[in-house]
């Protein structure tokens, strides 16, 4: 499918909460995007929407978190969450050429590394892999393989073991 993918504008808000809403069938993850919106984590080059006959039909969103490392140290990594694709469109690829085009441009912008939380059979294909390989962990209790992360410089997460900390908004929806 022939897509443009684009940073959200202001007026793609409203279209963006309701994408999120339709995909998951519940409110949390628009409530998500608009309080890390109005956080210090969010980078407005790294929400991005994709747009098919100038009609949003996904979006994705990566914000800023730290990992506390052992050492007493902070490790800046970006969060991948939440990621959406209009439910009729789902499965044609879209959600993919989101990941990747966010991983290219958070890539560009400098960043490390990308953690998720999410699907064990969806993201390993754009490369990430269990955080616990770097060491890693998480406050979620969640099983090993669905929190993932991958590095987008290499040797990013080396020396990096700790724990990872989500914006406070996670918390909050
Ligand atoms: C997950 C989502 C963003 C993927 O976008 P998409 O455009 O449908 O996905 P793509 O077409 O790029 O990729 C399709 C692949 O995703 C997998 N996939 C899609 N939804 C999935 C789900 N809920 N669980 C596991 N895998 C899923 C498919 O199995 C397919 O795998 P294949 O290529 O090996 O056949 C989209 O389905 C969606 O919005 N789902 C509802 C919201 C959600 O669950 N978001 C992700 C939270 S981690």
């Amino acid at each position: 499918m022939k897509i443009d993918i684009r940073a959200e504008q202001e007026q793609d808000i409203p279209v963006v909460y309701s994408l999120h809403a339709a995909a998951f069938g519940q409110e949390n993850e628009g409530r998500l995007v608009d309080l890390l919106r109005q956080s210090e984590h969010y980078i407005p080059a790294l929400s991005l929407v994709a747009v098919l006959d100038g009609a949003i039909i996904g979006h994705i969103l990566f914000t800023k978190l730290k990992i506390m490392t052992g050492a007493g140290g902070e490790v800046e990594s970006l969060a991948l969450a939440p990621v959406s694709v209009t439910p009729d469109l789902q499965y044609a690829g879209v959600g993919g050429q989101l990941v990747r085009h966010g991983l290219e441009v958070a890539r560009e912008l400098g960043y490390g590394s990308v953690i998720v939380l999410g699907h064990a059979q969806y993201y390993p294909k754009f490369g990430f892999a269990p955080a616990s390989r770097w060491g890693l962990t998480t406050t979620y209790e969640v099983p090993d393989e669905v929190f993932m992360a991958i590095e987008l410089q290499p040797g990013a997460l080396a020396g990096a073991a700790g724990r990872v900390v989500y914006p406070k908004a996670f918390e909050q929806v």
